[in-house]
């Protein structure tokens, strides 16, 4: 029998997670279909439920609905703990597991992807939303010299700086905070992109060499065009996106996909 793996999310029709795992299960072989399931506002557990009552296997998560995973799921991994929100979902006998592989997406893309090294770097997250929390503790595990936190609300980064204090050199503040100092990689989790807006970033925040990573996808943003032109090399979210699906693949199926050739294909459309 043919397993059943979905993602839910609210709006959902765009998702591509639907084309990566049918890539990823015919590389592998594996027997599997893949389905994007509108859930209501209202009604994502409930949806989640019905689809594992009907067969379903394991789920991805997407917005508005990582938080409510998490709350959903029995077990969570620790990544998916220090992130505070779910994306992959796997259903083990009467157990909902909740893991989180944003993080290690964005720093699979970084390392493998795009050849940038992490260690003992200066590397700048801007946002202190979920998307900003879920990558900070891959990214500490990786030993930069420092993450700092930058967000349009100062105290929202010098929380999530305080939260995970522990795990590595961590430092948050507002972008005024940001006035003479230069990083070596830029990330851009805020959602000021989706708006066409840009975060009010001093001119030279770009070390020499830097780079500079924009979680977003489908578009050049004004952030991209701003590093662009300050001469730091830059990508874009879509690397994230199907490494995230890869690490999501390997918790279902124990198999890991090719991801380079599912990332240029999609590049190509
Ligand atoms: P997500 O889950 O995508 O992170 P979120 O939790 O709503 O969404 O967080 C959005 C992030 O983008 C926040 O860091 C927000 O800054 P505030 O905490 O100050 O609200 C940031 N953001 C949204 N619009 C922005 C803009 N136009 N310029 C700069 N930052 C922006």
């Amino acid at each position: 029998m043919t397993d059943r793996y979905a993602v839910f999310g609210n709006p959902i029709a765009h998702s591509k997670s639907p084309l990566i795992h049918a890539e990823f299960a015919r590389q592998t072989g594996q027997d599997l279909s893949y389905e994007a399931i509108l859930a209501p506002l209202d009604g994502f557990s409930a949806a989640v439920r019905a689809f594992r009552a009907a067969g379903g296997r394991g789920a991805n998560v997407t917005v508005p609905f990582k938080e409510q995973a998490y709350e959903l799921a029995d077990r969570r991994t620790a990544r998916a703990e220090a992130a505070g929100a779910v994306n992959t979902l796997k259903f083990d006998g009467e157990v909902m597991l909740g893991d989180n592989t944003d993080g290690v997406g964005l720093v699979n893309d970084l390392t493998r992807n795009l050849g940038v090294a992490l260690a003992g770097r200066r590397i700048l997250l801007l946002g202190a939303g979920g998307a900003a929390r879920g990558v900070i503790l891959p990214l500490l595990d990786e030993a930069p010299a420092e993450l700092f936190i930058a967000n349009r609300t100062a105290a929202k980064a010098v929380d999530l700086a305080q939260r995970f204090r522990q795990a590595g050199k961590i430092e948050g503040g507002g972008f005024d905070a940001l006035a003479g100092r230069r990083f070596d990689l830029v990330i851009n989790a805020t959602a000021a992109s989706l708006a066409g807006d840009l975060p009010p970033l001093p001119d030279a925040v770009f070390a020499p060499d830097a780079r500079a990573y924009d979680m977003m996808y489908g578009q050049d943003t004004p952030f991209m065009a701003f590093a662009r032109a300050r001469g730091a090399r830059v990508a874009d979210g879509l690397g994230m996106l199907v490494e995230q699906a890869a690490e999501a693949f390997y918790l279902w199926r124990g198999v890991r996909p090719d991801t380079a050739s599912v990332i240029a294909r999609l590049r190509a459309a």
